[in-house]
């Protein structure tokens, strides 16, 4: 066990010698900290001084970085070993924006024609009308990847379509999504790296009730022609997607080496190419190969997704803190939290090391946010003068509305500093609120990719030094199963007001609203 390394047990040791450090003194005793405690990574500007560390913690964590072997392991990654070990498959999102592979050359490049053909109005609906509305149906990686890309690069994207997500298997999330739309006018792209998740398959069901439906009262066309016209597929599987009808022409496929939460730059970011334009989703890539390479080849004291994971592992072993708030100063980076929620709970949320045994120790904190400052006239009371410690990512951008910004780095020192009131202790701020601060020029597609990388590869450092399989998901699969045992029973005691078809349960809805 980790516990036992001599690394981690000198950071218990440090831990109790500075525990009662303000960031006042340590600002105060070194004139140099904002310099020394920040990193430039690619167009990222890291500044992590806000932090209850020394150098001494940080120097304890290279050792440990050393003792788990991080950076073989961070090479097999790279080299396409079999590092998930459980499911016994390779970890390769980062081939996606290396763009070496054939397969992914090719599949990069169909996506490439069919978002023009989108965007130009080459492609139409059955009844020959361009097409106006994106629709992408998914879950989990495959909803909450291309939905917060899209709202983070709204402004790249072509104002004259309409892009909306649906996730939930509540048709009132699918009903609400399409009830100003026209069907004819309608494109669904149906993310799912399986094609079996069940909130999905019945979105996509209902999405081709619709359609059909539609069309049939119309007296156009064969539903498979109809069909192939308003639906395509991202999927590892072929067989799912053509036995629901979808034409293997318009599958966009991608491959077992990459997660499904790690899969937004694969298809599965297809309908934010159409959004964006091909070029604006290469520069994503870009920015990701970018943070892949800086990640692979920057020494760990100058390595910022490094610095990120040793800073929370930090807070999350030896302070002893529950949570993490990620708080992006950018109206655009509205989804990122959650984003970030997956990516970190589903990968590193884990019980056991990669042994198969429980692990003595924390591994994932509870990852959550809000964009500011909505935050700010909500939960922050809790952060400047609650009983929680919460360590914070900053998110802003310096060509932004000037009052975000400054809002931001306000927040951050006032945290930090805190403000002394002898007379009234209500409105005293004890400060020594830790926190870090991301910033960029602005928000581009290819900062974008950075940011996105940063945390993948943060993720991935944090899964080695607690020696978990990151890559699994497990967990999720028992609700699941539990579900769809439930459902044929609740419907064999006449319970389920409604029968198996999802049509009918549209109707239903539709005839309440
Ligand atoms: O909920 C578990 C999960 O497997 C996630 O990891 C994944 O992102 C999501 O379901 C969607 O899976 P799929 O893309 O196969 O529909």
């Amino acid at each position: 066990m980790i516990t036992n390394l001599s690394s981690w047990k000198a950071l218990q040791a440090y831990y109790e010698e500075i525990k009662q450090l303000h960031l006042k003194k340590l600002f105060a005793d070194d004139s140099d900290r904002g310099k020394k405690f920040s990193v430039d990574a690619n167009d990222l500007y890291i500044d992590y001084s806000k932090n209850r560390i020394t150098d001494q913690t940080l120097k304890l964590f290279w050792d440990l970085l050393v003792e788990v072997g991080f950076e073989e392991r961070r090479l097999a990654m790279f080299n396409g070993e079999h590092i998930n070990t459980t499911e016994d498959k390779a970890v390769l999102h980062v081939a996606l924006r290396e763009r070496k592979r054939t397969e992914v050359l090719e599949v990069l490049e169909r996506m490439t024609v069919f978002s023009d053909k989108v965007r130009s109005g080459e492609w139409t609906g059955y009844t020959g009308k361009r097409i106006k509305n994106i629709v992408n149906l998914g879950i989990g990686g495959s909803d909450l990847g291309p939905r917060m890309v899209y709202h983070a690069l709204r402004n790249y994207s072509e104002r004259d379509l309409i892009v909306r997500f649906v996730s939930n298997v509540d048709p009132a999330d699918f009903y609400e999504a399409t009830l100003d739309l026209d069907p004819s006018e309608t494109l669904f792209t149906v993310a799912s790296k399986t094609f079996t998740t069940a909130e999905t398959m019945a979105n996509a069901k209902l999405a081709r009730e619709w359609v059909t439906g539609h069309a049939k009262s119309d007296a156009f066309g064969r539903v498979g022609d109809i069909v192939a016209r308003h639906f395509v597929a991202m999927s590892t599987n072929e067989q799912g997607v053509t036995e629901f009808g979808i034409d293997r022409t318009n599958m966009f496929p991608f491959w077992d080496f990459v997660g499904g939460r790690y899969s937004v730059m694969s298809a599965i970011g297809l309908s934010d190419m159409i959004a964006i334009g091909p070029n604006n989703f290469y520069e994503l890539l870009d920015g990701a190969q970018a943070m892949d390479k800086h990640f692979l080849e920057a020494p760990l004291p100058q390595n910022a997704p490094v610095i990120l994971a040793v800073l929370g592992v930090w807070y999350n072993n030896f302070v002893n803190v529950e949570t993490q708030a990620i708080l992006p100063y950018s109206q655009y980076l509205q989804h990122f939290p959650d984003y970030l929620q997956q990516l970190e709970m589903e990968s590193n949320g884990k019980g056991v090391n990669k042994l198969g045994e429980r692990v003595d120790y924390k591994t994932a904190p509870v990852v959550w946010g809000e964009a500011g400052t909505n935050g700010q006239h909500s939960f922050y009371q809790l952060l400047h003068q609650g009983t929680h410690l919460v360590p914070i990512d900053f998110i802003g951008f310096l060509q932004t509305n000037d009052m975000l910004y400054a809002n931001m780095v306000a927040q951050g020192e006032a945290l930090a500093f805190g403000a002394e009131n002898k007379d009234e202790s209500h409105r005293n701020f004890d400060g020594n609120h830790p926190s870090t601060t991301i910033v960029a020029k602005e928000l581009t597609p290819s900062v974008l990719g950075q940011l996105i990388a940063l945390y993948e590869h943060k993720v991935f450092t944090q899964g080695v030094i607690w020696d978990i399989n990151s890559f699994d998901q497990f967990g999720v699969e028992l609700g699941k199963k539990l579900a769809n045992n439930i459902l044929p029973e609740l419907a064999s005691q006449g319970e389920l007001k409604h029968d198996s078809s999802t049509n009918a349960l549209i109707t239903e809805y539709r005839a309440k609203t």
